[in-house]
């Protein structure tokens, strides 16, 4: 015989979850980085079960899956038909025969359940030697719930489901959350004498209360303190509502720790995120998986992050980033986008409307507008110029770019990989680059510019474009460009910068 396990946990999650209306099981349904199962198996976590059952029914195979990937240590135990909740536990307790001790049973649809809550009921069971406790709470609308019927010395007499009440019980607001702590030996017994006499003609686990009861056994009642750990989710409606709730308690929970939450109703922290002391959460942002924002770090608004880590102090503005890595100190948008293994380093910048994936951009370098940076290793201090192209794919492979340490990318270049560009080196403006530019040299493609005299007059007679220009040569402007008057900036010109001679308008900043 082997050893008895003192604990053994059970998990309810054969059901069909009907209401839900999906081809997803119900308790593979997401709730802010977890599935309700998932939930369910961190709350009962701490207990440190000798084993833990999960009765499996429909969609069998892929709670088996989710299983292996969240729980591979849980055992799945099959309920081929879902003949009621006590059924159910009968068909767990006879995959675990070494179920001696307290055995925990948990409905699988309880997302908000928390750990010490479920440690309090496991507590209160085990100090009194009950044979049976049930966690109860009182709650505004007990619609659909099983009932707890307690005598006149308020002693729990038995546990009685809506459909099956009298109308003075359906009245009561004391209901069952489906948590339940039992003496295995105790539970075995009366599983066996369960009868279907019901109206949904299951076998009810429910109903072990009341036999334990006749029996003479000590059953005990344990008052959830916040009845909003024990809502059930039965439909989508319901489901919208727990993760209200589930966002409100992660929220509040991160204010506490020193995080600033601007507005806490359009802010999404998935409970597997982490956030550090003064970094502040703007409106409409969402941390998904295992992103952890850094200390005093600004997110938002507008932004979601997936599995991304932002260090210390950076700021991501109104962009999306899926397991990527932002540095401390380092910016990223207005509209980035970051994607799988975009690594920016201390102090760089992503600005906007640019996409980075699978690159590195070193230390304090910047790609500020409308670029595609992929498969590149960008250097401490480059700067790639608005519209930069790292060209990395010939239809077959990728391949990589290499811009060296303060290399200086013109604008609208194509960097045609694999190619690299040297330190220090510049790219002039409108470039196609496919032949590595060494060190501190030039890389040029630009064929030279024409401009073909009264062209506008001739090809384009009566347009205001060739009024302008009339009027302009009639006035003898030059054309050298745009002329300001006085306290008026000439647009484009304050930011660029680099007019090297031979490279024409190079990059803008
Ligand atoms: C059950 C309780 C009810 C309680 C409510 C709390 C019973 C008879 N009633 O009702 O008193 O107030 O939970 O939410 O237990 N399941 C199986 N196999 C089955 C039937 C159910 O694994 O044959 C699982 C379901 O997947 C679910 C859980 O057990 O996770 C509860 O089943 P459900 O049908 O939702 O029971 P309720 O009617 O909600
Ligand atoms: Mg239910």
């Amino acid at each position: 015989m082997p050893q008895p396990h003192l604990r053994t946990v059970v998990v309810l999650a054969a059901g069909e979850g009907k209401r839900m209306k999906s081809a997803l099981p119900k308790v593979l349904h997401p709730l802010l980085g977890r599935t309700l199962l998932g939930h369910v198996l961190t709350a009962a976590a701490p207990l440190a079960a000798d084993r833990t059952v999960v009765v499996v029914g429909h969609g069998a195979e892929q709670v088996r899956a989710h299983l292996t990937e969240i729980a591979p240590d849980a055992t799945p135990v099959l309920q081929a038909q879902q003949l009621g909740t006590g059924h159910a536990v009968r068909i767990a307790l006879e995959a675990v025969p070494e179920a001696a001790g307290t055995v925990v049973v948990i409905n699988g649809d309880v997302p908000l359940l928390r750990a010490e809550t479920v440690a309090a009921l496991v507590a209160a069971h085990e100090g009194e030697g009950a044979a049976a406790t049930v966690l109860a709470a009182e709650v505004p609308d007990p619609t659909g719930l099983g009932r707890i019927v307690r005598d006149a010395a308020g002693r729990l007499e038995q546990i009685v489901e809506e459909r099956d009440a009298t109308p003075a019980q359906r009245a009561l607001r004391e209901i069952n959350a489906g948590i339940y702590a039992f003496d295995a030996v105790r539970l075995r017994d009366a599983l066996g004498k369960l009868s279907t006499d019901n109206d949904q003609g299951e076998e009810y686990l429910t109903d072990v209360f009341g036999l334990l009861v006749s029996a003479g056994e000590p059953v005990g009642v344990h008052v959830a303190a916040d009845h909003v750990e024990t809502l059930g989710c039965n439909d989508r409606v319901e489901l919208a509502g727990l993760r209200r709730l589930l966002r409100d308690r992660v929220n509040e929970a991160w204010m506490r720790t020193g995080v600033s939450i601007l507005d806490p109703a359009t802010t999404w922290i998935d409970v597997t995120a982490t956030v550090e002391r003064d970094a502040v959460i703007d409106q409409n942002t969402q941390l998904r998986g295992t992103t952890v924002v850094g200390a005093q770090a600004v997110v938002g608004p507008d932004v979601t992050l997936i599995d991304t880590v932002v260090g210390a102090a950076a700021t991501v503005l109104r962009s999306h980033a899926v397991g990527a890595e932002v540095g401390p100190g380092a910016s990223v948008g207005p509209y980035a986008y970051l994607r799988p293994a975009a690594r920016l380093a201390e102090k760089s910048k992503v600005g906007t409307f640019v996409e980075v994936k699978n690159s590195e951009v070193g230390p304090g370098a910047k790609v500020p507008h409308l670029s595609y940076v992929g498969d590149a290793t960008i250097g401490a201090k480059a700067n790639i110029g608005a519209a930069t192209i790292f060209v990395n794919y010939d239809g077959v492979n990728k391949h990589r770019t290499v811009v060296g340490e303060a290399a200086f990318i013109g604008c609208d270049t194509s960097l045609i990989a694999p190619v690299e560009v040297g330190a220090g080196a510049y790219v002039a403006a409108g470039s196609a680059i496919s032949q590595d530019v060494p060190p501190g040299a030039l890389g040029v493609t630009r064929a030279p510019q024409r401009s073909i005299e009264g062209w506008v007059a001739r090809k384009r007679a009566g347009t205001v474009s060739a009024a302008a220009a009339e009027r302009a040569l009639a006035e003898g402007a030059s054309a050298g460009g745009p002329v300001a008057r006085e306290g008026e900036a000439i647009h484009g010109d304050a930011e660029t910068v680099g007019r090297p001679s031979a490279a024409g308008d190079t990059a803008t900043e």
